[in-house]
């Protein structure tokens, strides 16, 4: 018996199955988690939601009275249909799956109880829970508030929201950190981890008893890792035994060379249709790659998941004792990442492993013609 809903086209000629994960698949919670939820905490500034993330942006607005530019444009998007059509497919895909910081926020920390005390790992330029909001948290980062403005500035990234970080690592361990934690977030870092399996310690370190790690993930399918691998338990466990201090040069070297823009974006949301284009020259690749060669720090996307792949490498690193935490709640991908919440005291993915192995393989492709501009 399959687990999998199916839909079915109307039109039977076209005929098709795609597989939909089933709301289990989508999302798990462990019982007894989230009773104290972002929107009880009582410091903190909530907007209410007015309905699902991005649910009020599903149409298309026509208005009733069209001006002559908006007649024009029709009469023009009628006319080139297949110019037109992917446009506006990626405008509705992408209105659709919008999250505002706020919808985020309230995604990614629904199993957790913000009133303890916080640590927010590589919050950089977009911090998920500022202090300046009142949020009870520290921070831990590679580079102090100047490193990373200058940093990030070099990058023409928008740096008003850095803030000053409590313990700076430097190419040091978070477990030296002596403070312990109710709740750690890390969104968007793992992937950039030299060591996935001494981050995942470290993490568990540094929770009190009933901690939560929480970690918003970026998923291979939608974001500018689109045609690298996704990254096996020999590559993790290898990488821990061998202790490199800095991402190898097969990592940069895969990283530039395999980066991908797709219509100028960095991530899309599932269902976004458009060309792919390399980010980097060749000169900017081997200059990264030369960097790694001498031994410099380059900051890349070490790892490399999509959501089942991930929930499966971490459950067998579990199984096999090289980390304590295991999964407490999963949120399948929304736009372009998905969320794991980890504890000491879980009890793992509620699959059994050849389930997980089956949705991570179907995972592996992505059902669209790849056109390179
Ligand atoms: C892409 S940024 C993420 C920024 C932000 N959290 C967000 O979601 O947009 C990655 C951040 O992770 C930090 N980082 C990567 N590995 C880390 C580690 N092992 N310990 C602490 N910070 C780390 C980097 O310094 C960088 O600030």
């Amino acid at each position: 018996m399959t687990a999998y809903a199916t839909r079915r086209p109307a039109n039977r000629r076209n005929r098709i199955s795609v597989p939909l994960p089933t709301m289990q698949q989508r999302c798990h919670a462990a019982p007894g988690i989230g009773q104290m939820s972002a929107q009880s905490a009582p410091r903190l500034r909530h907007r209410p939601l007015a309905a699902a993330p991005g649910a009020e942006a599903a149409m298309v607005n026509v208005p009733d009275q069209a001006s002559p530019s908006t007649t024009r444009k029709l009469l023009g998007a009628l006319r080139h249909p297949r110019r037109t059509l992917p446009a506006v497919r990626r405008r509705v895909v992408s209105r659709v799956s919008r999250k505002t910081p706020e919808s985020r926020r309230r995604l990614i920390l629904a199993n957790v109880d913000v009133t303890g005390l916080g640590l927010e790992i590589g919050p950089s330029y977009n911090p998920l829970l500022p202090k300046s909001e009142g949020y009870r948290v520290r921070t831990a980062d590679h580079l102090d508030r100047a490193g990373l403005v200058a940093k990030y500035e070099a990058q023409k990234r928008a740096t008003d929201r850095v803030e000053e970080v409590d313990y700076v690592l430097d190419g040091g361990r978070l477990a030296s950190i002596e403070e312990r934690f109710d709740y750690i977030v890390a969104s968007h870092v793992i992937e950039h981890t030299v060591c996935l399996v001494t981050f995942l310690q470290d993490c568990a370190t540094l929770l009190r008893p009933g901690g939560v790690l929480v970690l918003a993930i970026p998923d291979q399918r939608y974001c500018f890792d689109r045609f690298r691998e996704r990254t096996g338990l020999a590559r993790v466990v290898d990488a821990y035994r061998a202790g490199a201090s800095a991402p190898t040069e097969g990592s940069v070297l895969e990283h530039f060379l395999c980066s991908v823009r797709r219509e100028g974006r960095r991530s899309w949301p599932a269902g976004f249709h458009g060309a792919y284009r390399h980010a980097f020259g060749r000169p900017i690749v081997v200059d990264r790659r030369d960097r790694a060669v001498r031994g410099e720090h380059v900051d890349v996307h070490t790892w490399v998941f999509t959501p089942n792949h991930f929930r499966l490498l971490v459950r067998d690193l579990a199984a096999f004792g090289y980390i304590t935490l295991r999964e407490k709640a999963f949120h399948d991908t929304h736009g372009s990442e998905f969320y794991v919440t980890m504890s000491a005291e879980a009890g793992g993915p509620p699959l059994r492993r050849p389930e997980l192995v089956r949705l991570a393989a179907a995972e592996a492709s992505v059902r669209e013609p790849i056109v390179f501009a």
